[in-house]
């Protein structure tokens, strides 16, 4: 177990707090936004992304389409996870993301991964969490497997506006399984 300034926690982010995802996407190579499934040439700019995103924090909760996890380690900000395609009530999509290398392949983010799963299940009130990665990038779908997601398929699509066509792994995690 991780000591206190190591200790592990996953909550809801803050509106103050998405330069951080925006900051992560913009100052990322070329190279590894393509491991990770993202067109560098789709990301938006950082005030209009800045905005959209402080749009839906200014939403209430069931009408979100959009909703972010903020990972920490001792305190400090380490990843995140948003949350999209939202069928409140029912289902979300979820992504995952920690920021430096040095954090990641630790037993970090499967850990984060089950702390967010609940805080999805209980803030979105949903019964199913899906997650759907670029399935050339070993690191998420072994990361949800051992998080306790079940495998559904691989299909190709562009999963969403950031991303290039790609065969993608659909992942689900039921309510009941956490
Ligand atoms: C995906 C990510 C959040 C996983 O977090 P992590 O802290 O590295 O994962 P963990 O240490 O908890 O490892 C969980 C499992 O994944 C495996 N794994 C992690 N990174 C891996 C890699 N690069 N290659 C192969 N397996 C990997 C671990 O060996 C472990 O496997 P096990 O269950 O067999 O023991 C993190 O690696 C990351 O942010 N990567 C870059 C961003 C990214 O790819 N995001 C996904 C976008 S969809």
């Amino acid at each position: 177990m991780p000591g206190d300034s190591e200790q592990r926690l996953a909550r809801p982010m803050e509106a103050s707090e998405v330069d951080l995802v925006i900051d992560y996407f913009h100052q990322a190579s070329p190279e590894y936004l393509n491991s990770l499934g993202v067109d560098p040439s789709r990301l938006p700019e950082r005030a209009p992304w800045k905005a959209a995103i402080e749009r839906q924090f200014a939403l209430p909760i069931e009408q979100r389409k959009a909703f972010l996890v903020l990972w920490e380690l001792g305190g400090v900000p380490v990843g995140f996870s948003t949350s999209d395609k939202i069928t409140f009530g029912r289902e979300a999509y979820m992504h995952l993301h920690i920021l430096r290398p040095e954090h990641r392949q630790a037993g970090n983010g499967a850990f984060f991964v089950r702390q967010t799963a609940r805080i999805y299940f209980e803030e979105l009130r949903i019964s199913r969490l899906f997650c759907e990665p670029y399935a050339l990038n070993a690191a998420p779908n072994r990361t949800l497997q051992r998080a306790g997601f079940k495998y559904v398929k691989t299909h190709e699509t562009v999963p969403g506006p950031l991303n290039f066509h790609q065969p993608v792994t659909r992942w689900v995690l039921e309510k009941g399984a956490i």
